[in-house]
């Protein structure tokens, strides 16, 4: 029998337990999370979903950020990873950052959720007319992440050094 996997959901309350429990696995294994607003998941959720709508809504923005659309990877009701899609990116922004980010937790790494949760993001990003994504990463030595990009097609396009330094590898994927 084929092994479930998981699916992509927007952020909501629903997902409260789940989440900060996808928190929780990331402190055990060391891990800080530094890709979304851990603080206010845990102490006011609601607020933080709030955040991600206005963040998906793309209006009043702090300086720099883009629209960015936020979803759990979620199998049955746990939540395994996070997917964050932004749909319009353009330089400066787009040089040192991608279409699309992801981050499975600790515990559920290695069972192919990661590629998969990205080819379902590369489904959502057609649905928004997009016809390639960009995608980047910042630590060569993370394989991982750079065969979740492989395994969905993903090629090199560039590289470049961002203001602290540090070497970014930009992948493109034809959708
Ligand atoms: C990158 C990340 C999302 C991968 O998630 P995942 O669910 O483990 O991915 P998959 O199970 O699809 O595995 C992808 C590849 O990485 C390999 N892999 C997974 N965990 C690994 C590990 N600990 N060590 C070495 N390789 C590993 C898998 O074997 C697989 O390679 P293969 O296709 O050649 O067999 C996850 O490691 C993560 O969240 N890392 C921290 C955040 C991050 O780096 N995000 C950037 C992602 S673009």
């Amino acid at each position: 029998m084929e092994e479930a996997m998981p699916q992509l959901q927007p952020v909501g309350m629903q997902h409260r337990d789940s989440y900060i429990a996808m928190l929780d696995d990331h402190e055990r294994y060391g891990e800080s999370y530094p890709w979304n607003d851990a603080k206010t998941a845990r102490v006011d959720f609601a607020r933080f979903v709030e955040e991600l709508a206005e963040e998906a809504a793309g209006g009043a923005l702090p300086h720099g950020a883009v629209q960015q659309l936020t979803y759990v990877l979620i199998l049955g009701d746990e939540v395994v990873g996070e997917f964050r899609l932004r749909p319009y990116i353009s330089e400066p922004y787009e040089r040192y950052n991608g279409h699309i980010a992801c981050n499975v937790k600790p515990s559920s790494r290695g069972k192919g959720y990661g590629s998969h949760g990205l080819a379902l993001g590369l489904e959502l990003s057609r649905g928004f007319g997009l016809d390639a994504i960009l995608l980047t990463v910042d630590d060569r030595d993370n394989l991982p992440s750079i065969r979740v990009i492989e395994n969905n097609g993903g090629r090199l396009l560039r590289s470049a050094s961002d203001a602290e330094g540090r070497m970014i590898d930009s992948y493109w994927i034809d959708l």
